[in-house]
């Protein structure tokens, strides 16, 4: 039964692929690989042109020298320092194993705490060159392998790199491996595409589990540490918000120079000890009463500088199972408090969800962030925000 499942998983992705290649050879992509923006680009941009023409040529070869592309960006530019794990060397601890706190724990928790010390994998996928110039926003994206759709809703919405106001935003996404091994093949080989056509993923070999996440939120700042140490700020967010990029900018103007941290931020969170909770943490984990301020890794906004900072400090203090927790762990002891603000929604907008105010446009017009939309649910938002919108009154978070 199963093998017979896995067959059918496997023809339906060949028959994709087969569908993917034919289509290229005839000289178009899919259409939902198309970002919206380019196609519009005026022809007074020769060199962007020209540069998306390469790619779609060079199409063809992309599924045949598959091997020699595996780090495309990796040796054109001649950098200075550049990520140092290149082996994965890493045994599980079996100094706790033996431990009788240890033995009584659920087994996610073990598998967590056997591997705990592992802090940095190599990368399969780099873009040492993303941060070349100035630039005042990085929008980086927890994303999946598997939501490609997610992804490239972003791209046409709050993801788009632009520049406004000579202030350039870039954007990146961030993946581990794929979590079930059945998908593995497939899903990277797409995965390498999507990456060739776009160049905004960023992906380490580490599988992508709910309690790996902190290794992604270290394993980005190390990157940024390396890579993009001089960017004025950085938003941080899930694959399934809404973001309002000029809200966000807006926002910018009026802040001073300084340690900047705002998000949707929880003061004295208590530890879930409900063990059927996502978030349950069993006291031998965490033992204290309270978490320190944090905010929602739902969607975030920090200074470059601060997370320079956060990095050097994230390496002196153990994992701990929940990334947005692990990051107010962090500043804390950098004595920098998270500062609340209104117009980031990242843990619902209300209790009812039911509510007409979930799917009102003129509310989502003035939001920095809101949680949570699927992909089309994201577009028709997104076009009705930057629609001749009239609404009653300015819901004024800003
Ligand atoms: C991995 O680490 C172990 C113990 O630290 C060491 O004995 C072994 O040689 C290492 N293997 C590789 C391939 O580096
Ligand atoms: C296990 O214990 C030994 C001896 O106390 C120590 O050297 C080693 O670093 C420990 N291993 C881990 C992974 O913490
Ligand atoms: C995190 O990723 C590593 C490397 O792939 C894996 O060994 C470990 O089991 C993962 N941890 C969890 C809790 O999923
Ligand atoms: C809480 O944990 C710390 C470190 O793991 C330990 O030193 C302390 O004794 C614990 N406190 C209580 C009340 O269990
Ligand atoms: C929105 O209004 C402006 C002027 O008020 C107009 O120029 C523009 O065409 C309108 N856009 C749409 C999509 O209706």
């Amino acid at each position: 039964m199963l093998r017979k499942k896995m067959i059918y998983k496997s023809v339906c992705l060949s028959f994709v692929l087969v569908i993917m290649v034919t289509v290229l050879q005839r000289g178009t992509a899919p259409s939902h690989f198309l970002p919206g923006q380019p196609q519009k680009e005026p022809p007074q941009e020769p060199v962007k042109a020209q540069k998306r023409d390469g790619v779609f040529s060079k199409t063809g070869n992309f599924w045949k020298s598959r091997k020699e592309k595996a780090h495309p960006e990796a040796d054109t530019e001649t950098q200075v320092k550049s990520w140092d794990v290149t082996t994965t060397n890493c045994t599980a601890n079996q100094n706790i194993s033996k431990m009788d706190w240890f033995k009584g724990l659920e087994p996610h928790f073990r598998q967590f705490l056997l591997y705990r010390h592992c802090r940095y994998f190599p990368m399969l996928i780099n873009h040492p060159e993303k941060c070349s110039g100035d630039i005042h926003l990085l929008i980086v994206v927890k994303s999946i392998i598997t939501q490609h759709d997610r992804r490239e809703a972003i791209r046409r919405t709050w993801g788009q790199e632009k520049e406004v106001d000579g202030k350039r935003i870039k954007t990146l996404f961030l993946l581990g491996t794929a979590s079930k091994e059945e998908e593995r093949a497939n899903y990277q080989k797409l995965l390498d595409y999507e990456n060739h056509i776009y160049r905004d993923i960023l992906q380490w070999d580490f599988l992508d589990s709910f309690f790996n996440l902190t290794l992604k939120e270290v394993h980005f700042l190390k990157w940024l540490n390396i890579y993009c140490d001089s960017v004025r700020y950085i938003f941080k967010g899930d694959d399934d918000v809404f973001v309002s990029p000029g809200n966000i900018l807006e926002f910018l103007e009026s802040k001073k120079e300084g340690d900047l941290f705002v998000g949707d931020v929880l003061n004295k969170a208590r530890p879930i000890r409900k063990k059927e909770n996502k978030y349950y943490i069993p006291s031998a984990l965490y033992n204290k009463s309270n978490y320190p301020p944090y905010a929602g890794g739902g969607g975030f906004l920090m200074d470059g500088p601060l997370a320079v900072k956060l990095h050097k400090i994230s390496e002196t203090l153990e994992l701990y199972p929940i990334d947005d927790v692990f990051l107010g762990m962090c500043l804390e002891i950098l004595k920098v408090a998270p500062i609340r603000h209104e117009g980031f929604k990242t843990f619902g907008i209300v209790k009812n969800k039911n509510s007409k105010m979930n799917k009102e446009p003129c509310f989502f017009r003035d939001m920095m962030v809101v949680h949570k939309l699927l992909p089309t649910e994201l577009l028709q938002m997104w076009d009705l925000v930057h629609s001749n919108l009239t609404c009653s009154r300015k819901v004024n978070v800003l």
